[in-house]
């Protein structure tokens, strides 16, 4: 696959996008676009093209990520209307339903798209949805894309805003268990690289154990327990902390905050 790709908005998702495909030997140009110069530097320095212009990338380019901020997508959608037309374009922007993108951008063929932050290692969960006009082979391309950032799958649409929630914003999430597991480390006496290094690679280790060996995160638990061992003894006091509502509230908040967001820039 070589189509050229633009990616529109150079920051934080749309850079790793950008270092996901490099690392995926993705064979066509890519060109990285922002209104921030400094946001393209060191993606030039890997050997995209950048540029501050929308219009012309957007031209020469088959397929456009859209990752510029949930406000921001409306106005850069009008200054694009003609550049995108027939074109497969892939909107990566939280809480931005396929009915408005599809309202604006009426001409081209749609993916909605969830990342995580994790494709900058080509390990994101990518959830993503699709236009009615996205033909088979669109897909096929959408899902090599997606591929590289990690693994994909295809949803209904309706659950966007929870996998926003879950896996979306996760890695913010799985950071303060590694950071808590750290701390935790320091206060039994580990130096801090090591802690940081046990915990980070636990976790880590923990979902390919669930992944890999599709496993039930309690089997995985039970295996860890022996009868009056240490697992236990922590388990015990885990089991304590209330950890499970916190993450459940914490992700039913935040799914309301996608409805919340949508509904304040009137898309709802
Ligand atoms: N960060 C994540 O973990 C994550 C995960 C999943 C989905 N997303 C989605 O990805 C999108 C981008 O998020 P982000 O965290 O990467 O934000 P970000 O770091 O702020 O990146 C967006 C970039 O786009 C630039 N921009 C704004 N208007 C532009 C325009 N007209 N043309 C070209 N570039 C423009 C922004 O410049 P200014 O700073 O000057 O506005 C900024 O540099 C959001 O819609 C978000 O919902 C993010």
């Amino acid at each position: 696959m070589n189509d050229k790709i633009a990616v529109i908005g150079a920051g934080m998702m749309g850079g790793a996008i950008i270092k996901s495909l490099i690392k995926g030997n993705y064979g066509g140009k890519i060109t990285a676009v922002d209104v921030v110069p400094k946001k393209l530097q060191e993606l030039q320095t890997l050997g995209i093209e950048v540029s501050s212009d929308n219009h012309s990338a957007a031209k020469d380019a088959d397929i456009i990520f859209l990752v510029v901020k949930p406000g921001d997508v409306g106005k850069v959608l009008k200054e694009l209307a003609q550049e995108i037309k027939g074109k497969l374009l892939i909107s990566v922007a939280a809480t931005i339903p396929l009915s408005f993108l599809c309202k604006n951008a009426s001409e081209a063929k749609i993916a909605r798209i969830m990342p995580n932050l994790c494709a900058l290692v080509q390990a994101s969960y990518t959830a993503y949805c699709c236009s009615e006009n996205v033909t088979p082979q669109d897909k096929e391309k959408i899902k090599i894309l997606l591929d590289m950032m990690g693994v994909c799958e295809e949803v209904d649409e309706k659950y966007m805003d929870a996998i926003t929630a879950v896996s979306g914003s996760g890695p913010g999430y799985m950071s303060i268990i590694v950071e808590a597991l750290t701390y935790a480390g320091l206060k039994v006496g580990l130096p801090r690289n090591i802690a940081l290094k046990a915990a980070a690679q636990t976790v880590m280790g923990t979902g390919k154990l669930i992944v890999e060996l599709n496993e039930d995160p309690a089997k995985i638990k039970d295996m860890t327990t022996t009868p009056g061992g240490t697992t236990i003894e922590a388990i015990y006091q885990i089991e304590q902390s209330q950890i499970r509502p916190a993450m459940i509230r914490a992700i039913e908040e935040a799914t309301k905050k996608s409805q919340l967001i949508r509904e304040k820039l009137s898309l709802a």
